[in-house]
């Protein structure tokens, strides 16, 4: 191969109308340019100086020259014997910059090595130039992902010649290419490793063998907190892993360990494991919460169910007096002035709740049907103003003439009664609480709720419809959760929340009039 290329270089010299008998004539590069090749370069020289000074030194008192080019055959850097540079580089004119390409250079071992892939060395005739002639040059290139990316050369004078000189820096320019090679393993590594830790929703810390934290990772951080993490130089000192960590040392196993961390708004439970290696401990955090939460949920809604099943049969039983009550107080009606009056309204009103009460009790079957908003609301009048009462709230309706919708009737009041119940917490003594209805374009509806409480945090707008966000103490957090699962999963609806000019929160719930 090497000699069919020779013998087609030698003719592309001479077409090229190079002239043998004058020195070469370089062209260099500009210093800017070569300045961002050596930039790109960079780790690739220092390996290969760091090699190749090793090298010279055990070759001393031999006249060598050391070329590093790039894959365009421009030398990037040279070092070598003094001998040599006095000579061959100060007469060629070589420098940092000049390019060995065959159209200008002639035949060379730099540009056969590049276009061959291959190591070459071409030997006094073997050069086009007469001066070149005197040297014997040996080439062998680098490699990265299977493409030539530069060369390392090696210049001497021809009578110091010797095969063993290829075989040496075959043999150098392959541990620099291993070192390469290891070095972008590493970095590859590294930087999944990097990207791996930041990403993750899994908390590590890694300590080595002293208990200094070499490394916490975003998640670890947002548990133990900004400023712990930056104070605290070994595990010893955080506060809530020291035990562990103590008992870690003493040899016991850690896994599975569950540790609370308070921080400024929330309390998070962890699963803590600790993983030793060779030069420290890994600890995995994992973060539980969300389980946490939802067991006790699962537990509650579990009681619910059953109080809610209880109560259904309660609200049953208290129905049949009820009526045998009514019927006797109104048989007494005309006898004694007001009381049965009072007595009679007072019995409706239970009665009207027991009712309701029945009503949303039932198991949550979708059951969809043609039904008037305005009236829905109406029929938990009285449930809803039970709510108000607590706090003297007063709700006042606006409802404007509206067509029937088809729709769930009984999830459509648990999302009314949930949005009463907010704002009824949210707000202080005497509040006033709007409930509108009204046509909006396209066939859709508009009910609104306007309160006049402390209206949304930009928290909880910024989190709408996530789980267990609450920001009161005996809250779950789930009841505008729900409110949107039932108004847009079921009925295709929108619901959004904002506030109000003067604060209050206002939520605006729209629904089509009929849900595809
Ligand atoms: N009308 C409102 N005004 C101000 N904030 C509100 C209003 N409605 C809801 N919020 C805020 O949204 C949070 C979530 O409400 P959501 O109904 O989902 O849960 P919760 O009321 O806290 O608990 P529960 O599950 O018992 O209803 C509330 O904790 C409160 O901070
Ligand atoms: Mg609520």
């Amino acid at each position: 191969m090497l000699d069919s290329y020779l013998l087609e270089a030698r003719e592309r010299c001479l077409k090229n109308r190079l002239d043998p008998n004058v020195l070469p004539s370089f062209v260099s590069i500009a210093q800017e340019d070569l300045g961002k090749i050596q930039m790109d370069y960079k780790k690739i020289l220092d390996i290969t100086r760091l090699f190749m000074n090793k090298f010279l030194e055990n070759c001393q008192g031999i006249p060598l020259l050391v070329g590093i080019t790039d894959d365009k055959a421009n030398i990037i850097e040279y070092l070598g014997d003094p001998s040599i540079e006095d000579t061959v580089v100060n007469q060629l004119g070589l420098s940092k910059g000049v390019c060995f390409a065959e159209e200008q250079a002639g035949i060379n071992s730099i540009a056969a090595a590049i276009n061959l892939a291959m190591p070459v060395q071409i030997i006094g005739e073997g050069h086009f130039h007469d001066f070149l002639k005197e040297t014997a040059c040996y080439s062998a290139p680098l490699f990265h992902q299977n493409k030539v990316i530069g060369t390392i050369s090696l210049m001497t004078f021809i009578h110091v010649a010797n095969p063993l000189i290829m075989a040496s820096l075959v043999t150098v320019v392959d541990s620099i290419q291993r070192e390469m090679d290891l070095l972008e393993k590493n970095r590859y590594l590294d930087e999944l490793n990097h990207m791996m830790l930041e990403q993750s929703t899994t908390g590590y810390i890694v300590i080595d063998s002293n208990g200094t934290i070499v490394k916490i990772n975003p998640k670890a951080e947002s548990f133990l907190g900004v400023l712990q993490c930056q104070t605290c130089t070994s595990i010893k000192e955080i506060s809530q892993l020291s035990q562990v960590y103590t008992s870690y040392i003493e040899g016991k196993s850690v896994q599975d360990f569950k540790i609370v961390f308070q921080n400024e708004t929330d309390t998070l439970t962890c699963l803590v494991d600790f993983f030793p290696f060779q030069e420290g401990t890994i600890i995995q955090l994992h973060d539980i919460t969300e389980y946490i939460k939802t067991e006790a949920y699962i537990q509650n809604a579990e009681k619910l169910t059953i109080v809610g099943q209880l109560a259904a049969g309660v609200a049953h039983e208290i129905k049949n007096p009820l009526t045998t009550l009514k019927g006797f107080i109104q048989l007494r009606a005309g006898e004694s002035g007001t009381f049965p009056e009072i007595m009679l309204n007072e019995i409706n009103r239970i009665d009207q709740i027991t009712n309701e009460f029945l009503v949303l009790s039932r198991p949550t079957i979708q059951e969809k049907d043609w039904h008037n908003l305005c009236d829905l609301i109406s029929e938990i009048g009285v449930l809803l103003s039970s709510f108000a009462i607590t706090k003297n709230v007063e709700i006042i309706y606006d409802f404007q003439e509206t067509m029937p919708i088809y729709c769930d009737g009984n999830q459509l009041k648990q999302v009314f009664i949930n949005l009463v119940k907010n704002s009824v917490e949210a707000m202080g003594q005497n509040g006033k609480l709007i409930i509108s209805v009204k046509s909006m374009e396209d066939d859709q509806l508009l009910i609104r709720f306007k309160d006049d409480g402390i209206g949304f945090s930009n928290q909880i707008r910024k989190r709408l419809g996530q789980p267990f966000l609450t920001t009161k103490k005996s809250g779950n957090g789930l009841g505008l959760m729900v409110c949107k699962r039932i108004v847009e999963t079921i009925h295709n609806g929108e619901i959004q929340i904002g506030n109000a000019k003067n604060g209050g929160a206002v939520v605006d719930i729209i629904l089509p009039r009929e849900a595809l």
